[in-house]
C-alpha cells in the first residue's frame, strides 16, 4: 500500500516539508470541534504518534465522522507542515478508513494497567507500554547477534525436541503423539511405541549440543526458546523463555567472565544508542534513574566475589532471612537481593558455588567442593546470567554424573566430546526477558513476551 512509515517522517523532516504525503495507522487519540478535527496516529513504527489535523472545510466532511474513534484503521493523505510543538502535522486532505473500530474496543483510555492488559495480549501491542518492549526487545536481539558475528562466533541451531535433561532438574516438558494405553505393561514399553520410539521432552537448554558444536566449531552460540516446567509462580520465570547460550572452546572460567561482562555491556551500549526515545519512556513508567543505571553499568566493573564470601557478608549482614543462610545451601532471591541491591548495588558476579547444589557438567574445582561455576546477578531482576567451566575430564564428568543417578547411555555423545580430543572450554546462558527486563526496568517477566507462557496459564 502506498504510504511512508511514521518513523521515516520524523527523521527526514526536511525531505518532506509542504509536500503531499500518505500514512496508515491507528487512531490513537481524537478531538473534535466545529470547524477542526485532531487525530493522534500511531503506525507502530516508532513511538511517537503524527498529528493529523483536518480542517472540514477542505475534507469531505462525511469521512471525518467515521475515523473519529480509537483504534480505527486509517490510510491518509496530507500535506506535510513544519510545526514548532509536534515537530510537524499532517495537514488532512483525503481520508480512507482501512478498518472501523467499535466502541468496546478495550483500549479507550490513554493509560491501562498491566494486570489489565495482560488479559488482552493479542491487543497489548497496539499500547505505547508494548510498542517500547518490543522494540527494546528487537534492539536487545540485534545487538547480540551483532556482538557474536563482530567476534567470530558462529550461531547454530540447537534442537528443541530433545531426549536428555541438561540441567538434569527434571524440569520438563513431555512431547508424546500418544495417550496412555493400558495395553502397555511398563514405562518403557510405552514410551518405546511413542513417535521417536523414546521418551521425549521440550530442551531446558541448548547447552549439550552447544558444547558438541564448539568441540569443531570453536565458538558458538544459540538464541532460542527454552522450556521449563517449573511450578515457580514468580514476576522472573517463564515456561517458555528464550535463551541465548554461546560456548567457547580453550577458554576458562574468568575468560568467559570477562566475556559475559563485554557481551553485557555491548548489548545494554546499543540500546542506549538505538533505543532514545523508548528508554525515556522506561525511566518515565517503569523506573526512575533507568538510563543513569544502564549509563553506570557499562561504564563500571562488575563485582566478582565468592560464593563462600558471599555467605560471610550474609551472615554479617544483620538481616533476618527467610531462609538461614548455610554454607552449602543456594543462595535465595532474599539473598541474591541483598548482595546486589543492597551490598553492592551493581552487577555481581557471584563464582565458585559448592558443587552439589550445581550442575553435573561444571568443571570440579580442586579444593574438592566447589564448582568453576558463576551466577551473573544485577538489581532488581537477580540471576540472569548461569556460567560455568565446562568439566572437561572424562571420568569426573562420568563420575559426577553417576553421582546424580544419570543414565550414562543416554550421554554417550557428549561423553565422546571429552573421549575424542577434550579441550578446556566455558559457556553461559543468558535469560533473553530478564536482561530485557533489566534493560528496560519492567518489573515482571509477563510484560515482555508477547504471549507468556506461565504455571497455569497458557
Ligand atoms: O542457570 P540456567 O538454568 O543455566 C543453564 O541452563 C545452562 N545450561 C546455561 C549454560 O551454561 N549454557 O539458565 C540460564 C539462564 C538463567 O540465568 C536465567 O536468566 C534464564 O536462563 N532462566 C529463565 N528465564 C526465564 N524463565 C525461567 N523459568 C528461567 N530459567 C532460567
Ligand atoms: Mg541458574
Amino acid at each position: 500500500m502506498k504510504h511512508t512509515d511514521i518513523k521515516i517522517l520524523f527523521s527526514d523532516s526536511e525531505k518532506f516539508r509542504d509536500k503531499s504525503v500518505t500514512v496508515c495507522g491507528w487512531v490513537r487519540t481524537w478531538r473534535d470541534s466545529k470547524s477542526i478535527s485532531f487525530i493522534e496516529l500511531n503506525d507502530g513504527t516508532c513511538l511517537r504518534n503524527v498529528q493529523l489535523v483536518i480542517e472540514k472545510n477542505i475534507v469531505d466532511e462525511a469521512s471525518v465522522k467515521p475515523a473519529l474513534a480509537v483504534g480505527t484503521a486509517l490510510q491518509i493523505t496530507g500535506i506535510f507542515i513544519p510545526s514548532e510543538r509536534n515537530g510537524f502535522e499532517i495537514s488532512v486532505r483525503e481520508i480512507t478508513v482501512l478498518g472501523e473500530c467499535p466502541v468496546d474496543f478495550p483500549l479507550q483510555k490513554k493509560h491501562h494497567t498491566l494486570e489489565f492488559l495482560r488479559t488482552i495480549p493479542h491487543l497489548r501491542p497496539r499500547t505505547r507500554y508494548f510498542e517500547a518492549v518490543f522494540a527494546v526487545r528487537n534492539e536487545l536481539a540485534f545487538a547480540i547477534h551483532k556482538y557474536f558475528h563482530k567476534h567470530g562466533y558462529k550461531y547454530v541451531q540447537t534442537p528443541i525436541l530433545t531426549g536428555s535433561d541438561c540441567e538434569g532438574a527434571g524440569e520438563m516438558f513431555r512431547v508424546t503423539t500418544h495417550p496412555w494405553n493400558t495395553a502397555y505393561k511398563t514405562e518403557e514399553e510405552y514410551y518405546a511405541n511413542d513417535f521417536f520410539g523414546a521418551k521425549a521432552s521440550l530442551t531446558v537448554s541448548g547447552q549439550l549440543e552447544g558444547e558438541i558444536a564448539a568441540m569443531g566449531l570453536g565458538k558458538i552460540y544459540t538464541f532460542g526458546p527454552t522450556f521449563r516446567a517449573e511450578h515457580s509462580n514468580t514476576p522472573r520465570h517463564a515456561a517458555e523463555f528464550w535463551h541465548i547460550e554461546p560456548e567457547v572452546c580453550f577458554c576458562d572460567l574468568n575468560e568467559i567472565i570477562d566475556i559475559a561482562e563485554d557481551f553485557i555491556k555491548f548489548i545494554i551500549g546499543e540500546v542506549l544508542e538505538n533505543c532514545p526515545e523508548e528508554l525515556a519512556f522506561f525511566n518515565e513508567r517503569a523506573e526512575k534513574g533507568l538510563i543513569e543505571k544502564l549509563q553506570t553499568v557499562i561504564s563500571n566493573d562488575f563485582v566478582k566475589v565468592t560464593y563462600t564470601e558471599a555467605v560471610e557478608i550474609l551472615k554479617k549482614s544483620g538481616k533476618q532471612f527467610n531462609f538461614p543462610v548455610e554454607w552449602g545451601s543456594d543462595l535465595q532471591t532474599e539473598h541474591e537481593k541483598y548482595l546486589t541491591e543492597e551490598y553492592y548495588k551493581k552487577p555481581v558476579f557471584v563464582t565458585d558455588y559448592p558443587k552439589d547444589i550445581k550442575s553435573f557438567y561444571m568443571k570440579q574445582n580442586s579444593d574438592g567442593k566447589t564448582v568453576a561455576a558463576t551466577d551473573l546477578l544485577v538489581p532488581g531482576v537477580g540471576e540472569i546470567i548461569g556460567c560455568s567451566e565446562r568439566e572437561a575430564d572424562l571420568n569426573k564428568l562420568k563420575e559426577a554424573m553417576v553421582k546424580r543417578n544419570m543414565p550414562l547411555e543416554a550421554y554417550t555423545e557428549y561423553l565422546d566430546t571429552r573421549k575424542f580430543g577434550s579441550v578446556p572450554h566455558s559457556g553461559f546462558g543468558l535469560g533473553f526477558e530478564r536482561i530485557l527486563m533489566y534493560v528496560t526496568g519492567v518489573s515482571n517477566i509477563r510484560d515482555t513476551l508477547l504471549y507468556p507462557r506461565t504455571v497455569g496459564s497458557l
